[in-house]
């Protein structure tokens, strides 16, 4: 496994890392699905012991991945998996508790608290804010700020990052929040990272940059014959592109023409659109979903470059105009 300089924290990381969310099961907040429905533990366990085997030194979770079932699974690993040889991130921000909005400093400590608990580790590698939702005018940005650089000076995490769906909204805070790594939402898809002017940002800050959800959440893998739809407590059933035969058709089309042009790989899909987007990146990795010892194993093959030509012509398969 190819690894990366994750930008200022100068730790090397597998290119490609591994996310965790689906290890927390179904889940739901409200009428909100907010988890991933058909995981077993024993799956989420191996799948974590051979990434590790595979030099997948990155996992990244979060206090509400099933309401800390991932981060515990995560946490009863360290008889099989040294903990040193792991980069462990978490995030903050998405469970408000009682309180009416996010980020309340209290909750947070509380939270942040649990997930060493829940991690059995006195300390992690990077806490995340996970969203940016800091109040109509920012007002609860300053206490979230403050109470994660406290959690960094009292020795309890070595980094601090900023996430969201929005890369639009990641550059708002990000001189103020002055966050070592990145965590935004990219895929070939949807792919806001390069024209927001956040990826410029990085390059010249030299801040470490993950991106998530590399494949629509599986979406684009093109797997589906159908528009499918998701059990309660899966957030799937809330993404509007799987449901839609055209989406679902051109994810087929578009393998078809990927198995063709990476015929040469042993994963000629996957390298497509997970390795297309290292292009111009330097200081950067991808956080692909891995729920099993056979997605593990496609994972371990990817994380490669390649060309710029061959990039520019996978990302263009995905535009807009090429989607209808
Ligand atoms: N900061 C944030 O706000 C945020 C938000 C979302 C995600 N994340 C992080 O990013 C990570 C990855 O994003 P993601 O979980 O949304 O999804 P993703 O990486 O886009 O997709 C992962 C899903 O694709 C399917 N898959 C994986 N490998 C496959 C393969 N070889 N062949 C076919 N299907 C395969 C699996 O689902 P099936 O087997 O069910 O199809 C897997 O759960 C998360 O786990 C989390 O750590 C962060």
């Amino acid at each position: 496994m190819r690894k990366v300089v994750l930008g200022r924290t100068n730790v090397k990381v597998s290119a490609i890392s591994l996310g965790t969310w689906a290890y927390g099961g179904a889940n739901t907040v409200g009428k909100f699905s907010v988890g991933w429905a058909g995981q077993s533990d024993e799956d989420s366990r191996k799948a974590l012991l051979s990434a590790w085997q595979h030099g997948i030194n990155h996992w990244d979770t979060a206090d509400v991945y099933g309401e800390g079932r991932s981060e515990t699974i995560i946490g009863n690993m360290w008889d099989k998996v040294p903990r040193k040889d792991i980069f462990l991130a978490t995030k903050v921000g998405w469970d408000r508790g009682p309180h009416s909005h996010w980020y309340d400093p209290k909750h947070m400590l509380h939270n942040l608290d649990r997930s060493l608990n829940n991690l059995k580790t006195d300390c992690v590698d990077l806490v995340y804010l996970h969203h940016c939702n800091f109040g109509k005018n920012g007002e609860y940005f300053d206490g979230a700020l403050e109470v994660i650089r406290k959690f960094k000076d009292q020795g309890k995490t070595r980094f601090i990052g900023l996430s969201d769906w929005s890369s639009d909204n990641i550059l708002k805070y990000i001189e103020r929040c002055d966050p070592d790594v990145i965590q935004p939402y990219r895929n070939v898809m949807d792919d806001n990272y390069i024209e927001s002017g956040l990826s410029s940002y990085v390059n010249i800050n030299n801040i470490g940059v993950c991106f998530f959800s590399p494949l629509k959440h599986g979406l684009l893998t093109g797997k589906y014959d159908k528009p499918t739809s998701f059990e309660s407590g899966d957030h799937r059933s809330g993404i509007k592109d799987f449901a839609s035969q055209t989406i679902v058709h051109k994810m087929k089309q578009n393998k078809a023409l990927l198995d063709q042009r990476f015929a040469n790989h042993s994963n000629p899909t996957m390298h497509g659109i997970v390795d297309a987007l290292f292009n111009g990146v330097s200081s950067g990795c991808v956080l692909l979903g891995q729920r099993n010892t056979r997605q593990v194993e496609v994972a371990a093959s990817l994380g490669n470059l390649m060309s710029e030509e061959d990039s520019s012509w996978v990302m263009s398969l995905y535009k807009p105009q090429n989607l209808q």
